[in-house]
């Protein structure tokens, strides 16, 4: 029997990622170039040399220099996405920060609450605008804000980041009950812990960790094809219908308190 060719779902889409030079944005770009997406990569940094894959081998991946927590910089974003493919179909706000783990909120300091809140709501709410400002004439595109179980759960993470990422769902709301009328749909994504850069600096984490402390499905673990496919269904025609909505990608693990354990006490 001959292999399956899939068809691509993202054929002729230009997206516009933010923070995709490395970790689960590096990997959304890749996963709808594969698909036959356009993708341009706003990022601070650009991606590194070392990175497997680099972008630079694939033309359709252009890397634009960008701040997301600066106006500027996001308006020249996505100015540049049109300026150069004519449209903007699809916006992911995947860009974030964490700052340093701290016992008792005693030792947290303003400075760095505001830089996570900056990067991690400030940074969506611009590339949000910004989408918004070519999408509304096209009456259409969708939007992907990165959320967390952060945006669900609290005790998962610092006050600040766990703050953001509530936020984000907020925005996401918001942003979706303004923009139906245009149809543009607005979603989030979110996952637990996967072992990329932010969290190895936040819990010190490799693939082994994020597994024991995250798994609530036997035989399963959380990898960024998971993440990757979801924004994959949410960015496509295949969610046509779906706006306002935090896809949550862990397993099942913000449905349960593991600790009280119901269905590990039955003895069947
Ligand atoms: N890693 C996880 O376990 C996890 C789980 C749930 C949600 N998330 C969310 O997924 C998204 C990606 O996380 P990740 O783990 O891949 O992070 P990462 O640190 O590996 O990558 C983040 C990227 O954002 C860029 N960035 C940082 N500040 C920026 C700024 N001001 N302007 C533009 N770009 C900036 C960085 O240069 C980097 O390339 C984030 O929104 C994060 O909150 C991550």
């Amino acid at each position: 029997m001959g292999s399956v060719v899939l068809p691509r779902r993202l054929e002729g889409k230009v997206a516009l990622i933010t923070g995709a030079s490395q970790g689960i944005g590096e990997h959304i770009a890749k996963m709808f170039i594969k698909n036959g997406a356009i993708v341009a990569n706003a990022d601070i940094v650009p991606p590194s040399a070392t990175t497997e894959d680099s972008f630079t081998v694939d033309d359709q991946i252009l890397y634009i220099r960008c701040d997301v927590t600066k106006e500027f910089y996001v308006e020249d974003a996505v100015k540049t996405v049109v300026d150069k493919y004519g449209k903007l179909d699809i916006l992911i706000n995947n860009a974030a920060v964490v700052d340093p783990p701290k016992k008792c909120v005693l030792d947290n300091d303003l400075n760095d609450f505001e830089r996570v809140l900056s990067v991690n709501v400030t940074g969506v709410f611009l590339g949000i605008k910004h989408a918004a400002t070519v999408m509304i004439p096209a009456r259409g595109g969708t939007i992907i804000n990165l959320g967390s179980i952060s945006s669900i759960l609290g005790g998962q993470t610092s006050h600040a980041y766990s703050s953001s990422k509530h936020a984000v769902v907020g925005l996401t709301k918001n942003a979706a009950a303004e923009l139906g009328q245009y149809g543009i749909r607005v979603n989030c994504l979110s996952s637990s812990a996967l072992a990329t850069p932010l969290t190895k600096m936040f819990f010190n984490m490799d693939k082994e960790g994020q597994h024991e402390i995250y798994s609530n499905l036997t035989g399963k673990i959380l990898d960024l094809d998971d993440l990757a496919y979801g924004a994959l269904y949410l960015a496509s025609e295949e969610s046509k219908y779906v706006s306002g909505h935090n896809l949550t990608i862990d397993g099942g693990y913000t449905v349960t308190n593991p600790a009280f354990g119901l269905f590990s006490r039955i003895n069947l």
